[in-house]
């Protein structure tokens, strides 16, 4: 990757944000260079959307997140539109999500959950992980050489474990396979419902909505042990979850595990491809999965930004963020910052410490992280010992919007051993 380039400030920030921007790489990375070199808290004021200061290096990233008393996730979390933006401040959130709560609202929230995703109750799921990756494997062997591995395999599999972890039943998937991609690519040609990306959305959430409604009512007449469970029958301060926060809570658990895990499986495939040396080392030394998985997570950076408003003035590496005003946080950036990754274009399994941004930080750090984590070592560590030989057998293609996104078709030759 060439990090020269002759784009103007303006005109990297339009890269930076904008769906199409994200679906072309190496621009898009040469954009986010020459911001983090040249302006990198720098205010953007664009065409169709309210303006914002975007914040591309990673200690500027960090500093944010870590001040989640000065910078708040209410009331806009992702960069919208000037139009959603206005019927957002009017109608407020349809559904509401911890992404979109700040304490103590958040922390209320969270807890409901958080025992959940520790380590010692995930380990329970491993066994299941486990054998979703012979799945996984069994079903390449089956296609008898070439598949397209981001959407047979990737988009596949974190969804089988959400589905798992939630309780539902498998013949619900092909619906949530759908509804979780049309929500957080409202703009793709392949994903999108309408030519109205906003209309779309609205009918995505309303399935949505039916589907969660009649969850809860199911899973307060007949609790089990699954997530769906916790969630419908949660307490807050004694009194049961808000119906829009509950909602809330299973899409954000079902959106939020999916796509972004699928994303870093895809794109993680397709490194191991451009850098066969790497995928060579891994395969000859399974022992490196570990820190191989934090690069993949690295590398890809599924989730692209989060948004937070300054609820003071506050002073930013020099600058003052105003009262009222928008900071962007891009992980991405952030996560190739020469200040604190050495050679950050380079894909490399040992990379040690990976102090990567792509799971957030501070008090809404990703509460999947070890689940996702654990679904990639499942995956990787089930298909590369049995990959004798693997290529790219096609055209790769980026999913086109700003938030969550990646490789969402990756063509694969391979043989099995
Ligand atoms: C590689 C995969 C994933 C990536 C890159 C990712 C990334 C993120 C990011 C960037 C945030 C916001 C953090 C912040 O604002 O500081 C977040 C929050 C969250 N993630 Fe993930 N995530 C992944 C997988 C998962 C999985 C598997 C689940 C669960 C099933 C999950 C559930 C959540 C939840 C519930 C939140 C909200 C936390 C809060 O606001 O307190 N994520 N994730």
């Amino acid at each position: 990757m060439g990090t020269e380039t002759d784009l103007t400030i303006a005109e990297a920030q339009l890269v930076l944000f904008s769906p199409e921007g994200l679906i072309d790489e190496d621009l898009w990375h040469r954009a986010a260079t020459k911001l983090r070199q040249e302006a990198p808290i720098s205010w953007v004021d664009a065409e169709g959307v309210t303006p914002f200061w975007a914040i591309t290096k990673h200690a500027d990233v960090l500093e944010i997140e870590l001040h989640n008393n000065e910078f708040l996730s209410e009331p806009r979390c992702i960069l919208g539109t000037v139009e959603s933006d206005a019927n957002l401040k009017r109608d407020g959130h349809l559904v509401k999500s911890l992404v979109q709560m700040d304490d103590p609202e958040h922390r209320l929230h969270r807890n409901v959950t958080s025992e959940w995703f520790l380590p010692k109750n995930l380990a329970k799921l491993e066994g299941r992980l486990d054998e979703l990756a012979d799945e996984a494997l069994e079903k390449m062997r089956a296609a008898g050489g070439e598949i397209d591995f981001a959407a047979d395999i990737a988009m596949q599999y974190p969804l089988q474990v959400i589905l798992a972890i939630l309780g539902l039943p498998e013949s619900d998937y092909g619906l949530m396979l759908r509804l979780t991609q049309e929500m957080f690519a409202p703009d793709d040609s392949d994903f999108k419902r309408d030519e109205d990306a906003m209309a779309g959305l609205m009918q995505t959430l309303m399935d949505l909505f039916n589907y969660f409604t009649n969850l809860t009512v199911d899973r307060r007449a007949n609790p089990g042990g699954d997530l769906a469970s916790v969630i419908a029958n949660a307490q807050i301060e004694g009194n049961p979850m808000g119906d829009k926060e509950t909602l809330g809570y299973y899409i954000i658990a079902a959106t939020a595990g999916h796509d972004t895990t699928s994303n870093a499986m895809a794109g993680a495939m397709k490194a191991l491809l451009d850098n066969p040396d790497q995928l060579k080392k891994l395969q000859d030394d399974p022992s490196l999965m570990g820190t191989a998985v934090d690069e993949m997570i690295r590398w890809t950076s599924p989730v692209k930004h989060f948004m937070r408003t300054a609820a003071r003035d506050y002073e930013l590496s020099g600058v003052t963020i105003k009262e009222g005003q928008d900071v962007y946080l891009s992980y991405w950036s952030a996560n190739r910052d020469e200040d604190v990754f050495e050679d950050p274009f380079a894909f490399d399994i040992t990379r040690s410490p990976n102090k990567h941004l792509a799971f957030g930080f501070g008090v809404h750090y990703c509460l999947g992280a070890m689940l996702a984590r654990m679904e990639l070592k499942a995956l990787f560590g089930k298909i590369l010992p049995h990959l004798a030989s693997v290529e790219q057998a096609g055209d790769s293609a980026l999913t086109k919007s700003g938030f969550v996104s990646g490789v969402k078709r990756l063509p694969i030759r391979y043989t099995l051993k």
